[in-house]
């Protein structure tokens, strides 16, 4: 089987281990810099594969448990590919009652992928975020860095579409 026919998870896809050399080499005298190691690594690639922590952690001579365990503690850090956008959907009190759950049908629906999950084309995540400080405007959801309040389930479903239509082009 070639490199191009696997259909193998991302995972398990090759990661270009050169690219992290420069990282390295910059924080390799600062023991307590694996924070923004990690930053680094996961501009590089979009996520932190897990070939990328070990490498992290043999470079630096670090457990692998340490850098897996902050990798996986802050939210800030993704083990698996994310879409090319993100659409965050509030979950939270204000947002619910105002109708979260059929906004989060919605959207769904249309990108036909799970909530919480990446889509086959990594095109779109859709996650389930808490509040996210503008429950006046609920239901909310927030697109790549953009808030849309008042979001309710046709307005979703538009939303969706024109993300379709847009990563189609
Ligand atoms: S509960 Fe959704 S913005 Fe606060």
């Amino acid at each position: 089987m070639t490199q191009n026919a696997c259909n193998c998870a991302p995972e398990a896809k090759r990661v270009d281990l050169s690219l992290l050399e420069p990282v390295l080499a910059q924080y390799a005298e600062d023991d307590g810099a694996l924070i923004p190691v990690l930053q680094h690594a996961q501009g590089l690639y979009g996520y932190l594969p897990l070939d990328v922590l070990r490498e992290i952690a043999e470079k630096r001579s670090t457990p692998f448990s340490e850098v897996y365990g902050v990798a996986t503690f802050y939210t800030q850090f993704h083990l698996m590919p994310r879409g090319k956008t993100v659409v965050r959907i509030c979950q939270g009190t204000a947002c619910h009652v105002a109708g979260a759950p059929a906004v989060t049908r919605a959207i769904t629906d249309e990108l036909d992928v799970s909530l919480g999950e990446t889509s086959a084309d990594l095109n779109f995540t859709v996650e389930a975020v808490a509040c996210v400080g503008c429950c006046g405007l609920a239901p909310v959801v927030v697109i790549d860095e953009k808030v849309h309040g008042q979001v309710d389930a046709g307005g979703a479903r538009k939303l969706a579409r024109v993300l379709r239509a847009e990563a189609s082009r």
